[in-house]
């Protein structure tokens, strides 16, 4: 996404200065914003996705966040493998990989494994942000262990005010802080209507609560943010979400939206 990540990290700079409007306890310093180090351990299911070709190798080529939903299988956000962000087809990047079980971008810890087929969602609709996930099939298998179960349709995890958590090397300030060790921070799942109220219909995106959830803090401070994007959103130990997009990132009256994962078994399961 050459162009517009680059102007969304330009909006998203902006507007961390705005925030004095709001003493949001949390409006720098995270990781993701608000956030603070996590252990990979504790979750072997997230993954970072590499290009050094592409993105240089100060932080390993990492541009996007994964997640491990089988051995071989990793979802991600359709838009990380979209041409604005890679330039060109993903079969064009010939260093693609996921880098696995590795908190520490720059450690030499787990593994970095070739993607052998990229599969983006058909119905992936760049302009509205919907549908926003894709499928990465890993050259060579991860132990089960690393697999993250999807939350169903219907499944507890995805109620409104349900605790959950969201893990990246992204942005940790809005302001192009990139993290070099993996974050977490807690949000709450946020309810359709108030998702619905924050984006209308915004320049960045509107809200459908059929392929998409949002969380957050009302009062802002914890987000994911710029290069969180593919990452998960864990709940009750389940997945419920990728991370999509947003208005700036942490900011009052802006939840983070993810890709709901409910729709993105929905679509898969009818695949087989
Ligand atoms: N689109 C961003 C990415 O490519 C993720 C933005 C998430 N923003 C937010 N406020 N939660 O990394």
């Amino acid at each position: 996404m050459r162009r517009p990540f680059v102007a969304v990290l330009a909006l998203a700079a902006a507007a961390a200065v705005i925030p004095l409007a709001s003493p949001a306890p949390a409006a720098t310093g995270g990781v993701i914003i608000g956030g603070q180090p996590v252990d990979i351990a504790q979750s072997p299911w997230t993954v970072a996705l590499s290009s050094r070709d592409r993105f240089g190798g100060t932080r390993a080529g990492q541009f996007c966040g994964g997640v491990v939903i089988g051995p071989s299988l990793v979802l991600t956000a359709a838009h990380c493998l979209g041409p604005l962000v890679l330039g060109g087809p993903p079969e064009r990047v010939r260093d693609l990989r996921v880098i696995a079980h590795r908190g520490d971008l720059l450690s030499d810890k787990g593994e970095e494994i070739p993607v052998s087929k990229t599969w983006v969602n058909p119905a992936y609709d760049a302009a509205a942000n919907a549908g926003d996930f894709a499928v990465l099939t890993l050259a060579s298998p991860l132990p089960q262990s690393s697999v993250i179960r999807m939350a169903a349709a219907g499944d507890a995890a995805y109620a409104p005010g349900t605790e959950a958590a969201v893990y990246g090397w992204g942005d940790t300030s809005g302001g192009g802080d990139y993290a070099l060790t993996l974050r977490s921070v807690g949000v709450n799942v946020l309810s359709d209507a108030t998702c619905e109220r924050a984006y209308p219909g915004n320049a960045d995106g509107t809200y459908r609560a059929v392929s998409m959830l949002c969380a957050g803090e009302l009062e802002g401070g914890r987000d994911a943010c710029q290069g969180d994007s593919g990452g998960p959103l864990v709940a009750r130990g389940r997945l419920i979400g990728l991370v999509s997009w947003g208005s700036g990132c942490g900011q009052p009256g802006n939840p983070g939206v993810y890709t709901r994962v409910s729709d993105v078994a929905r679509v898969l399961g009818s695949r087989r």
